[in-house]
């Protein structure tokens, strides 16, 4: 990595030393001590530590940038995935979202994320044939199932799980031995529908079904799910495919919540299993994957299409949000909710049309149109239609997250493995703002 320079000029500002333009820095007076400073600019980016040489006096810290979410601050530098939120670009590794839905599979494209290039016919036989034969889980992990509440939701018996996993594999611990970043890779990648499926069955009451190693990643996962008594499971192949182009859509969505967490825990170097047990968590919330539950609740609230000018009345109102809406980066239609549109109406030819689509559709309509949404700039995001197709699919509203879940786990190790090999990062530690109380005596019980 190329060393930064930055240089703080003590000196009164002098005519000649204002910056030439077309140089590539950013020069800053402090006003407070009337000190200049130019600090480089590289990649679009300053570098936040350039800001700790600017002092008001010897024993001032140095200036800190203050970015509560981090809505202005980049974390890392990846080659992952790059994101034009204003054009509604996404793209893998440089190859864009549609063609990889259109031509890939999920396999062939959490490759593509994990390794930076798309496979050669022997490298995807043998990606496949590993992940394939990661996807038993031990025995003892269906008796912690056992121990949940049959209504637990499964998001909650997914998270514990795959934390669980890290008890069964100490090996995991070896994170800069590259053998057992990809042994733990085959594991997570195999093993998510896995504690998925047995986590659905288990709040079924229904004997868990096994992987059956024959199947796709996909048909695999719907056999574990619904397999009831015939020999061979056979899924509908555009249900098949659908969910496959799904998973391909969720598989990495670049410095989101879920994978800042992913990176942030894994910064300490504790296991993979415990850092995506975190990211899944991360995911849980109704802002970020929990968000395509909340719409299919919401369609459910808002009853029919005469009720939604009422609904949006109160969103704009400010007294609820229109789930599926809006996105820190995306300021225009998110690519992925125009691929998943289209994929509802292949799996309604199937399933039959959901009639909450009626009401989706409305929202987006009047939603477009109006002057609230539009001067935010909010447009459907991938969850708004996912979860109308999880439904037709039969999926149970609690089980939408876990489908984000599993997907996006190749995003969350890539994002890892990236995290762990650059040399610039370190444990993740932000700093505050420290504006509570200064030092004070201790008051004793009977004097406060
Ligand atoms: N409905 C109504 N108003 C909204 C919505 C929404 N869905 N989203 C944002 N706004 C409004 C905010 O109230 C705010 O208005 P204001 O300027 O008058 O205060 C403005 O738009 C900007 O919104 P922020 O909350 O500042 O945007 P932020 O980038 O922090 O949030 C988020 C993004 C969390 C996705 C937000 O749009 C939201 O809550 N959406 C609904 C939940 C959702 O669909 N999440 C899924 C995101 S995609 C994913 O994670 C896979």
């Amino acid at each position: 990595m190329e060393a930064q320079k930055v240089t703080a000029s003590n000196a009164a500002p002098a005519p000649e030393q204002s910056p030439t333009p077309g140089r590539d820095s950013l020069s800053i007076t402090d006003n407070r001590t009337g000190k200049k400073y130019e600090i480089p600019i590289k990649n679009n980016t300053i570098r936040a530590l350039d800001l700790r040489q600017i002092k008001s006096n010897d024993k001032d810290f140095g200036l800190i940038s203050y970015d509560p979410a981090f809505t202005n601050t980049a974390s890392c530098e990846s080659r992952i995935t790059y994101i034009d939120g204003d054009a509604g670009i996404l793209r893998y590794r440089g190859y864009p979202i549609e063609e990889l839905a259109e031509k890939s599979t999920y396999l062939e494209t959490a490759y593509l994320i994990l390794y930076g290039e798309l496979p050669t016919r022997d490298q995807l036989n043998d990606w496949q044939y590993h992940i394939t034969h990661h996807t038993f889980i031990h025995e003892s992990i269906k008796k912690f199932l056992d121990g949940f509440h049959y209504d637990a939701h499964p998001m909650g018996m997914l998270i514990s799980t795959v934390a669980a996993l890290s008890t069964f594999y100490p090996d995991a611990k070896d994170i800069f031995n590259p053998e057992s970043r990809k042994k733990q890779t085959y594991r997570l990648i195999g093993k998510m529908p896995t504690l998925s499926a047995f986590a659905y069955r288990h709040s079924l009451g229904m004997p868990f079904a096994y992987p059956d190693n024959e199947l796709t990643y996909g048909a695999n996962f719907l056999n574990m799910l619904f397999r009831t008594t015939e020999l061979k499971y056979r899924a509908n192949p555009t249900l098949e495919r659908a969910l496959d182009i799904l998973f391909i859509l969720h598989a990495d969505h670049e410095q989101n919540c879920s994978s800042t967490a992913m990176r942030a825990v894994g910064s300490s170097h504790v296991d993979p299993y415990s850092a995506i047990a975190a990211a899944t968590a991360a995911l849980y919330g109704p802002l970020h994957g929990g968000a395509n539950e909340a719409v299919l609740r919401m369609l459910y609230e808002i009853g029919s299409v005469a009720k939604v000018p009422e609904y949006i009345k109160s969103v704009k109102a400010g007294e609820r949000l229109l789930m599926g809406f809006g996105h820190r980066v995306y300021k225009n239609y998110d690519p992925r909710a125009r691929i998943c549109k289209h994929i509802a109406y292949e799996v309604f030819d199937v399933m039959g049309r959901n009639p909450m689509i009626d009401i989706a559709l409305e929202c987006e309509r009047i939603a477009l149109e109006d002057d609230y949404f539009v001067k935010r700039r909010l447009y459907p995001n991938v969850d708004f239609y996912t979860g109308l197709i999880y439904q037709s699919m039969g999926f149970p509203v609690t089980m939408f997250p876990v489908l984000f879940a599993i997907p996006r786990t190749s995003g969350w190790i890539a994002q890892w493995d990236e995290m762990l090999l650059d040399p610039e990062q370190k444990i993740s530690r932000p700093r505050q703002v420290y504006l509570g109380a200064d030092k004070r005596p201790y008051l004793p019980i009977e004097q406060r």
